[in-house]
């Protein structure tokens, strides 16, 4: 009886209410004239802010955005590339449960710090080009939110910070903005599968007219001037250098089938503003620019002036010309565009005459993507002549095959444009200029207390060697430092101490075993300070930590504070080592930063796991 009678007496409230609301919505409507009702659209936990073009809306989130899945960088002010649930579970404005919540963007800006707040653990990233900041799900006075979001077509990371950054129009972005383009686009659109090349209405042919003279085939020419200009693939937003070959051996008939070559990318690509952009690089003895990124703005006119490129002659000097190009092609005056990454694709016939690998490298570390194909390589005895033999390899990063083209003969160069194309334009994979064992600075936080005993440190030592060995070292690569401790802590060598492989390794052998007590909290406290405080900015800070027992003080604020530093923390635990404070130690989630091995005897086991999660985390982070 009485819940009958509570719920007649809800449902009349209830429909008091009703009449209520609406009452005060026709109000509204009234002063309002035809204001649309706004509802607030939902999105699930994997979007990304990036993905949203609004610079300020309300959306609704699904309970569940707390799992790791959903990748959290920075803390109160989240680099775009974050899951925008999760980041509003992480700084406390939404619980588990979901709901409204206020999206607001901002500029990006450099060191996003990572922190475990509200069952999220956000993550540390040293530069973004765009933000956002979340707050409660209250609409603001004045403000009118969008009830459809605009999703920004793009699947990529560089191509978002792109467009959530404001860039000058220029006359011809002003000229090629269609509706389309301008217009909010109020609903998700699919993320396309294929690049632009797929696409594109008309493919050049090539191959059968590679003999002739001029590589336009009328018809195009006649048919482009009613062609509208083209809208430029927001999908592909990189800017593009082709490093061409212009050697003498290379000759007159094979530089006209890699002119055509060249014309047929830039046609694929459909160049634009909003697009890709490219230029030409030429080497022969010396390279010189043909033309840069903002000399033709669409593939009609980059075709054109490829036509008239003439062969330079000379060597074929390639290093020569990547140095180049890492110097001079991509700076902001030749029209290089914050947001888009850097392409250098280098077309060699046969072999360099010069050495390749290192300049490639510099060019790789200054953020620029390497592509090789190289043409007709040597065979048999031709072999003898190669100064740096498997160079492409070398040239390009860690990724291979990827990178790296081979093509047996300049007749059968014309079937590479698609899948040059699709891989310059696959802009989530163009990461190749920094990798998990060239970025970072590693400080090794090693136990020299009692209980290891000389042998045991010995191992431990060789179990530092080992895992540093994985990794690329120098000044501008990865730098390793280390640190004993007992009661008391010394600071063994620092990052800058040591700038090659066998010095590091050197340095490794000969540190001496102190012994002592096990003081954990203050030698990670002692390593933030005489070692972390001289990290580079653009370098990830990982600490690596290695002991036998329980420590005699109390690591937790220490080990919280490498944490809000941004210091990714392994904690390596042998013996007596208690594995609560492993994980206490550890970088969150622990199960993949803490480590245990029974005995000093097997810590070698753990070397690849340990290589394998510092990977994996470097792979999970977003690169502009
Ligand atoms: C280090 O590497 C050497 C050579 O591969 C191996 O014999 C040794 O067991 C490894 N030791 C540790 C502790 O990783």
């Amino acid at each position: 009886m009485g819940i009958v009678v509570r719920t007649m007496k809800a449902s009349v409230i209830e429909m008091f209410l009703v009449f209520l609301v609406t009452g005060i919505h026709s109000s509204k409507e009234i002063t309002r004239i035809k204001r649309p009702k706004f509802t607030v659209p939902q999105i699930n936990c994997d979007v990304k802010a990036g993905k949203i073009a609004d610079p300020e809306f309300m959306v609704k989130c699904p309970a569940g955005c707390q799992d790791p899945k959903y990748h959290v960088y920075g803390t109160a002010v989240y680099a775009s590339y974050s899951s925008v649930c999760g980041a509003a579970v992480h700084s406390g404005v939404l619980d588990h449960s979901g709901g409204k919540i206020l999206v607001r963007k901002v500029a990006g800006q450099s060191g996003y710090k990572g922190s475990y707040s509200n069952g999220v653990q956000s993550l540390s990233l040293p530069r973004w080009t765009a933000s956002f900041v979340i707050s409660e799900g209250k609409p603001k006075k004045g403000v009118t939110y969008p009830s459809a979001l605009t999703y920004s077509s793009s699947r990529s990371p560089a191509a978002n910070a792109g467009e959530t950054t404001a860039q000058p129009v220029t006359p011809t972005q002003v000229q090629t903005a269609t509706p389309a383009e301008t217009a909010p686009t109020p609903l998700p659109k699919p993320p396309e599968p294929t690049a632009s090349a797929t696409n594109s209405p008309r493919p050049q042919p090539l191959g059968h007219r590679s003999r002739e003279p001029g590589f336009i085939p009328k018809e195009e020419s006649s048919t482009q001037t009613v062609e509208p200009l083209p809208q430029g693939e927001p999908n592909c937003k990189v800017d593009l250098s082709f490093v061409i070959d212009g050697s003498s051996r290379i000759g007159k008939r094979r530089f006209q089938i890699q002119k055509q070559f060249l014309a047929a990318v830039a046609h694929a690509l459909d160049l634009s503003p909003a697009g890709p952009l490219m230029g030409v690089v030429q080497y022969g003895d010396n390279p010189a620019t043909q033309f840069n990124l903002k000399t033709h703005m669409n593939s009609r006119d980059v075709k054109a002036a490829i036509e008239k490129i003439a062969p330079r002659g000379g060597l074929s000097n390639v290093g020569r010309a990547l140095s180049f190009v890492t110097k001079h092609f991509f700076s902001k005056a030749n029209g290089n565009r914050h947001g888009a990454p850097n392409v250098a694709v280098v077309m060699v016939d046969g072999w360099p005459t010069d050495k390749v690998e290192e300049a490639s490298r510099l060019a790789r570390e200054s953020g620029i993507n390497v592509f090789f194909i190289t043409v007709e390589g040597a065979v048999g005895n031709e072999k003898q002549y190669v100064i740096e033999p498997n160079f492409a390899n070398k040239a390009v990063c860690r990724t291979n095959g990827f990178y790296s083209l081979k093509v047996q003969s300049w007749f059968s160069l014309h079937k590479s444009v698609q899948p040059l194309v699709k891989r310059v334009c696959d802009v989530d994979r163009l990461a190749c200029s920094r990798t998990c064992f060239n970025s970072a600075d590693i400080g090794f936080v090693i136990d020299g207390s009692s209980s290891v005993g000389t042998s045991n440190f010995y191992t431990v030592l060789q179990f530092v060697a080992n895992l540093s060995k994985a990794f690329e070292i120098s000044d501008t690569d990865t730098r390793i430092g280390a640190v004993q401790y007992t009661y008391e802590q010394r600071l063994e060598f620092a990052f800058d101490q040591y700038s090659s492989k066998p010095d590091i390794l050197n340095a490794i052998k000969r540190v001496g075993y102190w012994s002592g007590g096990t003081s954990t909290g203050a030698a990670i406290n002692f390593a933030l300070e005489q070692l972390f405080t001289k990290s580079k900015p653009n370098k990830r800070k990982l600490m690596i930590l290695i002991t036998d027992g329980r420590s005699y003080d109390d690591v937790r604020i220490p080990a919280m504070a490498a944490h809000q530093k941004g210091i990714i923390t392994y904690a390596i635990g042998v013996a007596w080592a208690a594995q609560d404070e492993l994980d206490v130690i550890a970088t969150h989630p622990a199960r993949d930063h803490a480590f245990f091995v029974d005995e000093f005897d097997n810590l070698y086991k753990s070397v690849p796991r340990i290589l394998q999660n510092i990977c994996a985390e470097f792979n999970s982070q977003p690169r502009n």
